[in-house]
């Protein structure tokens, strides 16, 4: 009977939540209103990516973000849900999309006490070719509720809450920290729900991939390059690591999660801070590693302690299993 009751006790990330939060006697639910609001524009994206192709949902929004970068419809649209959904949870009092210039500060009618970083669509230049993209989000408490500043943002990844990612894949899964582990939930799509499965996800110790633009060596500073010379032609004689990379940061760090392994977005000459944005990319993803065992490191610091100065700051991250952050720590601390 066991395996029966164990087919009907099923275990939400709803359900998961609540049980986490009991653990805080001081919570009144809020957290888990807020995350059922995320949990609903994931659903919602999830829909939209998996009927893309057909509902014309692929392509160009014709306009350009504050990235410089071209706008996919997909952009555009799940940006809206998120925003649409953040907001009316009631939970939220200021938010920063990759989408939007500024930061969005919620109607002081609808305020609440959560500051939400979030990237409404991760991964867009693989949208129309139906490769995996995600959803990446991290969560603040507000220094005070009566007087919201971008201070409430520009904290050091070290002060989130909770960080999370929606992977749009074969299946959709939803990863997430409250900052006591990390826990994995696939969606039922006959029930609607993310159910538990991938309970305390632990990052291998050492992992025998490595994720990295290949195209950018041209211009990765010493350390990066010594360290993935060092990947194909290993020095101890062990053999060579294997080079995956989707190119939606996402996938490659669900996988490297999963794996094991290292995934580097180093800094370059034309990029000196590297490409992914601190706030709702370095951060989330970071805050993740490190529940997970691993860690994520800047090429200076630890990436969790940057002190973003702007919204759409970017940093250069290496981030993966725990050993094999620290060679690249040590290259960086021997070549500088
Ligand atoms: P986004 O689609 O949200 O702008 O993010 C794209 C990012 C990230 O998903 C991925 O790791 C990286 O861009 C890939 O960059 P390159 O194509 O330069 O390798
Ligand atoms: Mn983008
Ligand atoms: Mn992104
Ligand atoms: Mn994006």
């Amino acid at each position: 009977h066991a395996a029966e009751a164990q087919r009907t006790d099923l275990m939400t990330i709803t359900r998961h939540v609540l049980n986490e939060q009991s653990r805080h006697p001081e919570s009144r639910g809020d957290f888990t209103i807020l995350l059922s609001h995320i949990v609903l524009g994931c659903k919602f994206v999830a829909a939209a990516v998996n009927k893309a192709g057909l509902a014309k949902l692929i392509g160009l929004a014709g306009e350009t973000n504050v990235q410089g970068e071209e706008q996919k419809k997909l952009d555009v649209l799940s940006n809206e849900v998120f925003v649409k959904a953040l907001v009316s949870s009631g939970r939220t009092c200021v938010l920063v999309s990759e989408e939007n210039e500024e930061a969005i500060f919620v109607d002081p009618a609808l305020r609440g006490k959560y500051c939400v970083c979030f990237d409404p669509l991760d991964g867009s230049s693989n949208i129309d070719c139906g490769v995996s993209i995600g959803t990446i989000f991290g969560i603040y408490m507000v220094k005070d509720k009566d007087n919201v500043t971008l201070e409430d943002v520009l904290q050091p990844g070290t002060n989130m809450l909770a960080a999370g990612y929606c992977m749009y894949g074969s299946s959709c899964t939803l990863v997430l920290s409250t900052g006591n582990g990390v826990n994995g939930f696939t969606l039922d799509p006959s029930l609607g729900e993310f159910i538990l499965t991938h309970p305390n996800i632990k990052i291998p110790r050492k992992g025998k991939i490595y994720s990295v633009n290949e195209g950018n060596a041209k211009n990765w500073d010493g350390p990066t390059a010594k360290f993935v010379e060092k990947c194909k032609y290993p020095e101890d004689g062990s053999p060579p690591r294997s080079l995956r990379y989707i190119g939606s940061m996402v996938a490659d760090v669900h996988r490297t999660l999963l794996y094991g392994g290292i995934f580097l977005y180093p800094a370059d000459q034309k990029s000196p801070n590297g490409k992914l944005r601190v706030l709702y990319e370095v951060f989330p993803m970071s805050f993740l590693m490190e529940q997970a065992g691993g860690q994520a490191f800047t090429g200076k610091q630890r990436a969790l302690e940057l002190a973003p100065a702007k919204l759409h700051d970017r940093s250069p991250v290496f981030l993966g299993s725990y050993d094999d952050v620290e060679e690249i720590k040590a290259l960086y601390a021997s070549m500088s």
